[in-house]
């Protein structure tokens, strides 16, 4: 890719750009993360209001991301200074970074349990194991020290290797063939899933909302995850965006990527929750959740084997065209903000995560014992960049488009100078000047307990 002068690398096409944009979205944190979170927090109840989040303030900040990354034409850090010279709204594209970093440390640790599980399929280790077996082999392979930490290399390699070849060539093609893939795998998993006995407990959980489980605290985890789960709230969209072509309607992008994202997570609960209550597995378990359950479903599958070879395969995919958009987004500012080259860029990225990756992975073997306020190093990373960082990086985001760069800027570029119709313009607007901020701002005071209402 280009660096800071001439020309920047964009997207080459508008199915292009969703599917880049999509195959940042998508990825464990539909089927990892949505299914572990939703099942500690009670289930149905949850699930609505995760919905809610996703209209009401997702694809507001979406849009908003979108509009200035395009408008900004530089990485996440570069957009901010670009549209607001001289004043301190870059902050937030540093805080984006930082953020960026942490994620990329937890995310590919879970991503490296992906190659575990392909390499276990291949070789046919759930095959015969019992529910209580196979809980056994996921915690006692994510208790190890070496095996967890050799997966986060090899994928910590594969992500940077395809960000040094570039925006298009890397990113655009792998998403392409292999994400409608995944929702047709997982449909075919639903399906097996809801048919087993004992599945109808699982949709209740998941369907039937009982608002006693709901705390302020699943309140805001819900907002967490509707911003991880889109990935906003840290500038990869902006980063992104930075790469579309101007001839591309934001809004149509900002919907088909939502609509594809939550369809993906909902699917992925309907393939998880049936056979969590089937087999006998406590749907709050976990971080684990996902990896125990599934080997459950894929035993009780005609062609299994196949199925959960193909299936952990495109988990890795899904969750490598995440993994490329969060080191992209430190790329992007290394070189366009530090003058370094591309490589070296990522290399630098890649050294200094992979610190805070190792420790992730280490999170349940030979660093158990390490705790930052009662929660392991993984933990922290994972409650604290859903919880903390994207909300607090979505509220200024959103307030930076509609108090500083203003309405009629925001239609310029929604409206492609004019020739897009922008018809949701005057909502959009009122949601991101009040409802959403004031949202925010509100769940996460109260999430985190400081204030009491
Ligand atoms: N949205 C990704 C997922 O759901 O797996 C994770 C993610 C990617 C989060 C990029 C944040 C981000 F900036």
């Amino acid at each position: 890719m280009k660096e800071t002068t001439g020309a920047r690398e964009s997207f080459g096409s508008k199915f292009g750009v969703i599917a880049a944009t999509a195959g940042s979205a998508i990825g464990l944190g539909n089927i990892w993360r949505f299914p572990y979170v939703a099942g500690e927090n009670g289930g149905g109840a949850f699930l609505l209001i995760y919905l809610g989040f996703i209209l009401l303030i997702g694809i507001p900040v979406m849009l908003s991301e979108f509009v200035i990354g395009r408008a900004g034409q530089q990485n996440a850090f570069g957009s901010f200074r670009k549209l607001a010279p001289g004043k301190p709204w870059y902050l937030i594209g540093l805080m984006g970074v930082a953020a960026a970093f942490m994620i990329l440390a937890f995310y590919t640790a879970v991503a490296g349990w992906t190659l575990e599980y392909i390499y276990q399929s291949l070789v046919n280790g759930f095959r015969g194991k019992s529910p209580a077996e196979l809980e056994l082999m996921f915690s006692d392979f994510q208790s190890g020290s070496f095996r967890p930490v050799l997966w986060f290399f090899v994928f910590m390699g594969l992500t940077a290797f395809i960000i040094m070849s570039g925006v298009k060539k890397g990113i655009e093609k792998s998403t392409k063939i292999l994400m409608p893939l995944l929702l047709i795998l997982l449909l075919i998993m639903a399906i097996r899933s809801v048919t087993l006995p004992g599945a109808l407990e699982g949709i209740k959980f998941l369907f039937k909302p009982d608002f006693t489980k709901i705390t302020t605290k699943s309140v805001l985890e819900a907002l967490g995850q509707s911003f991880f789960s889109l990935s906003i709230g840290m500038g990869t969209l902006i980063t992104y965006a930075s790469y579309v072509p101007k001839d591309n309607n934001l809004g149509g992008t900002a919907l088909s990527v939502a609509t594809a994202d939550t369809l993906i997570a909902i699917l992925a609960g309907v393939a998880i929750f049936p056979a969590v209550f089937a087999f006998g597995i406590a749907p709050g378990s976990g971080a684990g959740l996902v990896y125990i359950t599934l080997p459950n479903i894929f035993q009780q599958m005609a062609g299994g084997y196949f199925f959960s070879l193909l299936f952990f395969v495109l988990l890795g995919v899904a969750a490598l065209t995440s993994t490329i958009s969060v080191l992209e987004v430190i790329v992007a500012f290394f070189t366009e903000e530090l003058g370094m080259k591309r490589k070296a860029a990522t290399w630098t990225a890649t050294a200094l995560v992979s610190i805070l990756g190792v420790m992730s992975a280490l999170s349940w073997g030979a660093l158990s014992g390490v705790q930052v306020f009662g929660q392991t190093i993984f933990g922290i990373l994972d409650y604290a960049s859903a919880n903390i960082l994207l909300p607090l990086g979505g509220f200024f985001i959103v307030l930076f488009v509609a108090w500083f760069f203003g309405r009629d800027n925001a239609r310029a570029e929604l409206g492609n100078n004019g020739s897009v119709r922008t018809g949701y313009l005057p909502f959009y607007i009122f949601i991101i000047r009040f409802i959403a901020p004031l949202c925010i701002a509100f769940i996460f005071l109260q999430g985190l307990g400081l204030i009491k209402v």
